[in-house]
């Protein structure tokens, strides 16, 4: 068995992953919280993000995986390894969705990761170290799967449509109580490689199959709470309005402005959103008292996001008081900036090269579970083109051949690492053993 596992020059041409059942297994999951009017609806902790984890759970034991679920309801696939006690190789991504979202964000990663393992199973093949498949929990909202994992503690509790996750995480298998105990750390891990949808226009206008991603942006996400007072829209006359709708309009517009802003320190690459703006009283004839708002702010350099944020609250303390309202900034979502690790990006173009695909080097600008991981182990990402750039969306698509593209680059971008942590792995062993 030691020969087939370690000496085996698996060849790019030869071993390829089956594109019929990777398009099937995307066709199943399509149909878990499919929406009339096309798209998916999978919250975390929801009735179809458990179902598609049980689909999942089953196509991973028969990929010859053993499955656990951590304290953070991360379901784990793992592949036994030649060396059963090395580090794993990771990869995964997640199941659940925006509220109207698309069939391969998060779920394209997945399907493919239990595809690679699939592929090596058939053909009998070990890798040196152990393979792990990882669905991570809750991505869209609070990204609890591997902010546990990887000891951060979550700033938000409060999933997509009001989950609670303290009560919720026990619905996938996970445990409020302990979610400590699904920290991971950096021996646990070789690497970890994330394959996902571009979600953005950047490989479809290059012409290019394949991502090499050079970094994930950080993020800062609020929840503005403004209180004004509700009053008749009759009678109250405008000098004496405490307007919650008026104040948020500034808010968003000021937001707005942050977002088109290029300074020494802004890069001008930075993006800044209103996503949601909800009023009360919401009727025609009483002026708004509350207005809730949530803010998102990403750039790839944390000086840029400090800055934004700088910005935000001095226009904040300006529009309460010209406005008369009570202004409350809740931070509901921090990630930080992760850079590739610089082995496996260029890992994967080899890996793109021997396979003749052509590639385009970007950042990421949405978050992903893989900036996470990256604060524990060496991280990469590979890319697939979203067709004109559309993602949280029932017009998200990517086609057959790409999506099998990007899965076969998986597949040996991990055989190729294997070689190269196994190597390091071994001489540390060989060194402990020697004394
Ligand atoms: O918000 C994001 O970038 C990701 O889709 N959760
Ligand atoms: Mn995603
Ligand atoms: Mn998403």
């Amino acid at each position: 068995m030691k020969s087939e596992i370690l000496e085996t020059s698996i060849s790019a041409h030869t071993l390829k992953i089956d594109n019929d059942r990777l398009h099937q297994s995307i066709a199943e999951l399509a149909a878990i919280g499919a929406l009339p009017e096309g798209g998916i609806r999978r919250l975390a902790f929801s009735h179809e993000d458990i179902k598609a984890r049980d689909i999942v759970r089953q196509r991973m034991l028969a990929a010859g995986m053993s499955t656990t679920v951590d304290t953070a309801g991360n379901l784990i696939g793992h592949y036994p390894g030649y060396y059963t006690e090395a580090p794993a190789l990771a990869t995964g991504s997640h199941l659940d969705s925006v509220p109207a979202g698309g069939i391969y964000d998060g779920t394209y990663g997945v399907l493919a990761g239990l595809e690679v393992v699939q592929t090596l199973f058939d053909n009998n093949i070990r890798l040196a170290h152990p393979v792990e498949v990882i669905v991570f929990t809750d991505e869209e909202s609070t990204m609890i799967g591997s902010k546990a994992m990887s000891g951060q503690a979550p700033l938000d509790t409060d999933s997509y449509a009001g989950a609670a996750i303290q009560t919720h995480l026990s619905r996938v298998g996970g445990s409020w109580e302990n979610l400590l105990s699904a920290r991971r750390n950096t021996h646990d891990f070789a690497a970890f490689v994330e394959l996902h949808i571009e979600q953005g226009p950047v490989l479809e206008a290059a012409g290019n199959p394949i991502g090499l991603v050079t970094g994930i942006v950080g993020q800062r996400r609020y929840l503005i709470t403004i209180d004004g007072r509700a009053s008749h829209a009759g009678t109250t006359p405008m000098a004496m309005r405490q307007d919650a709708l008026v104040a948020a309009s500034q808010v968003a517009l000021a937001v707005h402005h942050i977002g088109h802003t290029k300074d020494n320190i802004i890069s001008g690459d930075q993006v800044a959103t209103v996503g949601s703006l909800e009023l009360k009283p919401s009727v025609a004839n009483t002026i708004p008292g509350r207005a809730e708002m949530t803010v998102d702010m990403r750039d790839l350099s944390n000086d840029c996001l400090d800055r934004m944020v700088e910005m935000l609250e001095a226009a904040i303390d300006k529009i309460a008081i010209a406005t008369q309202t009570r202004i409350q900034v809740q931070p509901k979502l921090r990630n930080e900036p992760a850079p590739v690790n610089s082995h496996i990006h260029s890992t994967i173009a080899t890996v793109c090269s021997a396979l003749g695909l052509e590639t385009h080097s970007l950042p990421s600008r949405a978050s992903h579970d893989a900036q996470n991981m990256a604060s524990i182990t060496d991280m990469g990402m590979i890319f697939v083109p979203s067709q004109c750039g559309l993602s949280h969306s029932s017009a998200e698509y990517t086609s057959p051949e790409h999506c099998a593209q990007g899965a076969n680059v998986l597949l040996h971008t991990l055989i190729q690492l294997d070689r190269h942590y196994r190597c390091r792995w071994e001489t540390a062993a060989l060194q402990e053993a020697a004394g």
